[in-house]
């Protein structure tokens, strides 16, 4: 199989668009397992045996697949909706008070793939989701880039409200917020957390290590059932498109991970 069939058109496109050039004309003999110039030998997103959904009703994700398929997406359980209506109400912080709403979450409420950025910008505070402005594209991109969608994985920050001018939390913010966020990763139970950037990376595994020397691993931390990896935050590769290889390698080892841990779940 070349390239061609490896990746549809619309894939080459959101690759593209992440800056990371796929290679053509040349056999597969000569591709790097993922299809996509490297300047090392990367291995690439494994070929998923995973499809169909499994006893929670999500649907397995292969980074094989051709196409999306339709996701039925489960009504939000009371739980969860109970715990957006607490934090609509919230005023542990600050914050509550510069907020239009909160932005507690989007996705599906039984996702194996949960991806925390740190807290809502403007156009988040006005719409109440989170990621919905240029950094939001590009995640959008990246998920697709996964084929993955808003449908099937689950979107929250480290802050439901936003901070002013779009600085970064404090630490007392993120600590009053936290629990909300543990609460729902609970509640979702995610295979997986993929942490966007430094913030959700530290407040999450609890460390002051930045985002380059806590990628490329998956990290465990004691008081989270699932693993974390970490990558760059969009708006940071939108700023340093040149880090937007390092953050596709990230995603791929995401993907490689996660066949893991569903064929790990299967076989149980
Ligand atoms: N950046 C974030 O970290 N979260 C959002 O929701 C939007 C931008």
């Amino acid at each position: 199989m070349g390239q061609e069939s490896r990746f549809s058109r619309a894939q080459r496109d959101l690759l593209e668009l992440m800056d990371v050039s796929v290679w053509t004309g040349r056999s597969e003999s000569q591709l790097s397992g993922d299809g996509v110039q490297s300047p090392e030998p990367a291995a690439g997103a494994t070929p998923s045996t995973q499809e169909g959904s499994d006893s929670r009703g999500r649907e397995a994700l292969a980074p094989g697949r051709e196409a999306l398929a339709p996701v039925p997406v489960a009504s939000s359980p009371p739980e969860l909706e109970a715990l957006r209506s607490k934090v609509a109400a919230c005023k542990a912080c600050a914050l509550h008070s510069g907020r239009r709403q909160t932005v507690f979450g989007v996705g599906n409420p039984k996702a194996d793939w949960m991806f925390v950025g740190e807290g809502p910008g403007e156009e988040e505070d006005r719409r109440g989701e989170p990621f919905v402005g240029r950094a939001g594209k590009l995640l959008d991109a990246m998920l697709q880039a996964m084929k993955l969608d808003r449908t099937i994985v689950y979107i929250a920050n480290i802050v439901k409200c936003r901070p002013p001018g779009n600085r970064n939390p404090s630490l007392d913010e993120a600590a009053a917020c936290i629990p909300y966020l543990k609460r729902q990763i609970e509640l979702i139970a995610p295979r997986l957390i993929v942490a966007l950037g430094a913030v959700a990376a530290q407040r999450l595994l609890e460390t002051d290590r930045p985002v380059g020397a806590l990628r490329g691993k998956l990290q465990y931390a004691a008081h989270l059932e699932p693993p974390v990896l970490v990558t760059y935050h969009p708006a940071y590769l939108l700023r340093s498109p040149g880090q937007k290889r390092k953050a596709w390698e990230d995603l791929q080892l995401a993907m490689r991970e996660m066949d893991a841990l569903q064929r790990e779940r299967k076989s149980v």
